[in-house]
């Protein structure tokens, strides 16, 4: 396998488990140098951090992260730079899919879900943009959602706004640092078997492919966003769906 990220540090948000933990292991395969997991939930990220270090080499800690928190975002960045002294590529993946009804979804249950999935991610790559333009090297990818696509599936609307919300910050972003040797991209996942889905109900129904998403079919394609090999890609947003959703 090709160790295209031989060098390179990353930051994954929501790595203790699911499309972001095979992120982690997927770049970490591919010779990442150093990978910083970053969850709210410090126990999976530590136990995530020595599976994927005993297994590839590539040197992973984890750092409790609370990605609606903005002191926890700047702490994030300052331990990861103390640590691995640079920011070559950050994955946005921490996030929650709440299924609230609308009649329930009220201003405190919107912002929930706006500070983790959108702020949280603006935070991010405010942080990592500002390190990656001294860097003149950045590479970013942020997980928004089939549902900003379709307008929702079985989650709330707070879900499928903040990832629209993310896809459209997504291009900002990318024009204010096109210049500066960064890319930023969005991905819009399917149905992807994860903790996030497991107990949803979701069959392989309406999904071209016949089957459900596993996280390696996701991983592989932030990795390519993540590597040079995208390197003329910026404001992106690839869809990843087995063919539930095609766009133009
Ligand atoms: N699984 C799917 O079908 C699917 C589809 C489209 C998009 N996504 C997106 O992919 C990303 C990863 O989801 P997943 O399916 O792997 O789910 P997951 O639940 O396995 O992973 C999400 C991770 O985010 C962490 N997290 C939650 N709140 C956090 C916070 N405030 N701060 C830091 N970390 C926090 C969790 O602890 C967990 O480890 C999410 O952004 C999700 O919205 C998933």
């Amino acid at each position: 396998m090709s160790k295209c990220f031989k060098g390179k540090y990353a930051v994954i948000t929501g790595a203790a488990g699911g499309i972001c933990k095979d992120t982690a292991l997927c770049l970490a395969e591919r010779g990442a140098a150093g990978i910083m997991i970053a969850d709210l939930n410090y126990e999976k990220a530590l136990a995530t951090a020595q599976e994927i270090e005993d297994a590839t080499g590539s040197r992973c800690l984890a750092f409790a992260t609370d990605v609606s928190k903005p002191a926890d975002i700047a702490a994030l960045f300052a331990f990861t730079m103390e640590k691995f002294g640079a920011v070559h590529i950050l994955v946005n993946g921490a996030g929650v899919c709440p299924t609230t009804k609308l009649e329930d979804l009220d201003a405190e249950k919107w912002d929930w879900c706006m500070n983790i999935n959108l702020r949280g991610a603006h935070l991010c790559c405010r942080e990592a943009i500002r390190i990656m333009k001294e860097q003149k090297y950045g590479r970013i990818v942020n997980i928004a959602s089939m549902s900003y696509r379709v307008g929702g599936i079985a989650a709330s609307v707070s879900y499928g706004a903040s990832k629209g919300g993310l896809a459209s910050a997504t291009k900002t972003y990318a024009k204010l640092t096109a210049q500066d040797g960064i890319t930023i991209n969005a991905i819009c996942p399917g149905l992807i078997m994860t903790d996030m889905t497991r107990n949803n109900g979701y069959s392989a129904d309406g999904i071209p492919m016949g089957r459900l998403g596993e996280p390696r079919d996701v991983s592989t394609v932030i990795a390519f966003l993540a590597s040079d090999d995208s390197r003329y890609m910026t404001g992106c947003t690839l869809d990843v769906n087995g063919g539930m959703y095609m766009t133009m």
